[in-house]
């Protein structure tokens, strides 16, 4: 979301963002100055487009709780792992244009490399535009929807093991051997 405003393809004044922890959207307000809800029924009746971004294992339930909310002239861009594009057309029943992500986390500074699988209701308009964001969070492949898990191994959760030893190369070393951990890291990434 970050990332979308501060490249000036989304606007601020144009995103609710929900979460159930008060203390979070109230973070998230002072950060950005989004509009925001804790209230996943508010999320789901605003704008054209619905990202859902909880956990695999909650999906199930907030997809239940804002069925009602959702209308088949929006799309519902899902980031959670596990969660087929089956499954979220089918519990709202509207013939929803669904697009499935597996975002990579260098999308937060435009350097992702992120996989989308599109569903069967979505048109060529609504898909064009899921493309455009998605090449503000970086690169793309759109990619067979079996494929994703496969994906997800090195793109999804790649940073989670690759960045903690980036972060102590460059952390733990740095006072002892200045700028050699950047160097490290600048010179295999270009290769
Ligand atoms: N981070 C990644 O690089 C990455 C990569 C691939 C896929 N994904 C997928 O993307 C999704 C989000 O990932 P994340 O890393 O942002 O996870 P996260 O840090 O666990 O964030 C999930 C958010 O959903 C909120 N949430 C939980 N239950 C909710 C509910 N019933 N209603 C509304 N909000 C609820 C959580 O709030 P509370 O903490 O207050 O419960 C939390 O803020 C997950 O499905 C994950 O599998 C993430």
């Amino acid at each position: 979301m970050e990332r979308l405003i501060n490249a000036g393809f989304a606007r601020a004044d144009a995103v609710l963002a929900c979460d159930t922890d008060q203390s979070k959207v109230s973070e998230i307000k002072r950060r950005l100055n989004v509009m925001t809800s804790v209230d996943n029924r508010d999320a789901a009746r605003f704008g054209d487009a619905v990202v859902l971004a909880v956990p695999p294992k909650q999906a199930p339930q907030v997809l239940e709780e804002i069925k009602d909310s959702l209308s088949e002239s929006q799309i519902v861009i899902s980031l959670v792992g596990l969660v087929s594009i089956v499954f979220i057309e089918e519990t709202p029943r509207l013939g929803i244009g669904v697009a499935r992500v597996m975002p990579n986390l260098p999308s937060l500074v435009g350097s992702g490399f992120n996989v989308v699988s599109f569903g069967r209701y979505i048109n060529s308009e609504d898909k064009q535009w899921g493309k455009n964001l998605l090449n503000v969070l970086g690169t793309y492949r759109e990619i067979e929807e079996e494929k994703m898990e496969i994906y997800s191994l090195v793109s999804a959760m790649g940073p989670t093991y690759f960045l903690p030893f980036v972060d102590t190369l460059i952390g733990e070393a740095a006072p002892a051997a200045p700028s050699v951990g950047h160097r490290h890291v600048r010179g295999f990434g270009g290769h």
